[in-house]
């Protein structure tokens, strides 16, 4: 077992403004058209599109190193070995995790979950014990914890959302108690865009000595991301919500807690030693990557996160934060059109309904004129419930979008209008 990197500088990020028009010369699908359109991809939250690096990085890996790591003795299996530690180290710089030991490589934030639940929870966790939610959480960030929850005895709770969307702190304060044994929260939500305030969420629960899981699937691809600032125990993010490829993500733990933690999954390379009688652990991370991971995956992260890093996440946000508020005025134009989430600050994720039109109904209609949005209930029923309807319509958006492409969107959005008009 080759010893854990040490955590790598980024480099340098350049000065000035995000140059959009070069970022997207970086995304090879965005040139492309649908339905004998341009391609206005705005439903990033549900997954991001890759860049040339990104591609270049899994296809190198592939062409050049493909071996299975932390077994073999041979130059590929090294080399292998080498880029996963690697990508490891720089997935901590990026998280700010104090050391790479503390970056568990995973399938994504749904698994992250997972782990903590079974590998963090599950034994600390016993009848009239609580877990606290919010109502603004993605299924990933609620199921895990409900089944928990079933299997101990013990309750979970959800604080409730404002109308403008944001998470009530005082009624998030009052939920807190001494059986509150964990916390889960999203950074930002994916219906509302609402960023959280962690660092208080932390400090609150740290004095009813609940340990908080932070779901930072929605966070991490908008947000600069500390770890140690936040004050969290857990983060987790999904690579391929991060620019990078599908089933690849990082749960990231506080050292002390990983080590206490049991695994999630047995098999090879999780272990110290194996025989009938018992077998014994291997260290964190290891001790939670199960079988042969995903290597490729994990290049294809780091090369995400170098992309990102060479970009700065400061002027992404800034960026976004622009565009954000471009798309926000001009949404508000649009007749019959009700938001939801009014959060500040929030990431660009723009959720509304539209009078007289089902969401899918819009979806089919914006397709039709190459915008992807995505309709549904944004696997948050609780959060429509709350807000009183079964679905919403979503246009998520990312650094590569531009204020051309909201124009489209709002001249699709005044075709729904009198597609739907014409109809009724
Ligand atoms: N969690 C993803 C979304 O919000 C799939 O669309």
């Amino acid at each position: 077992m080759t010893a854990p990197q040490p955590v790598l500088s980024p480099p340098v990020s350049s000065d000035g403004p995000l140059d959009v028009d070069a970022v997207r010369r970086d995304f090879p699908i965005l040139g492309r058209a649908v339905r004998g359109r341009a391609l206005v991809y705005l439903d990033n939250a549900a997954t991001t599109q890759k860049p040339r690096p990104v591609i270049d990085a899994v296809e190198r890996y592939y062409e050049e190193e493909n071996a299975n790591i932390h077994r073999g003795v041979h130059f590929l299996s090294q080399q292998a070995t080498f880029s996963y530690e690697r990508a490891r180290g720089r997935l901590a710089t990026f998280v700010n995790a104090a050391e790479s030991a503390e970056v568990v490589f995973c399938r994504g934030a749904t698994e992250a979950a997972n782990l903590v639940a079974h590998g963090y929870a599950r034994s600390r966790v016993g009848p009239g014990d609580e877990i606290l939610v919010t109502h603004m959480e993605h299924h990933s960030n609620i199921v895990p914890w409900q089944m928990l929850c079933e299997a101990t005895g013990a309750r979970l709770r959800a604080a409730p959302v404002t109308d403008e969307g944001e998470l009530d702190l005082a009624a998030f304060a009052d939920l807190l108690c001494p059986r509150t044994r964990l916390v889960a929260v999203a950074h930002a939500s994916n219906v509302l865009g609402t960023v959280n305030p962690v660092r208080r969420i932390c400090d609150l629960a740290r004095e009813y000595g609940a340990a908080v899981f932070v779901d930072g699937a929605q966070g991490a691809p908008h947000l600069p991301v500390d770890v140690q600032a936040l004050g969290c125990d857990f983060y987790a993010l999904s690579g391929h919500k991060l620019f990078a490829p599908t089933g690849i993500g990082i749960l990231y733990g506080r050292r002390e807690l990983l080590e206490g933690m049991a695994p999630y999954e047995g098999g090879g390379s999780m272990i110290q030693s194996v025989s009938f009688e018992g077998t014994t652990w291997a260290e964190p991370p290891a001790r939670f990557e199960a079988g042969t991971p995903n290597i490729a995956g994990a290049v294809g992260l780091e090369a995400a996160v170098d992309y990102l890093n060479g970009l700065g996440m400061e002027r992404v946000s800034a960026y976004e934060e622009e565009l954000l508020a471009y798309a926000s005025g001009h949404l508000a134009e649009v007749e019959g059109l009700r938001p939801f989430g009014e959060a500040r600050p929030k990431v660009p994720v723009l959720s509304f309904a539209l009078d007289g039109a089902h969401p899918h109904d819009i979806g089919t209609i914006l397709d039709a004129e190459g915008v992807a949005v995505r309709t549904g209930h944004h696997c948050a029923q609780p959060l429509m419930q709350r807000f009183g309807v079964p679905a919403m319509t979503r246009a998520s958006l990312a650094f590569y979008n531009t204020r051309r492409e909201i124009d489209l969107l709002v001249e699709a959005l005044h075709e729904v209008d009198a597609v739907m008009g014409g109809a009724s």
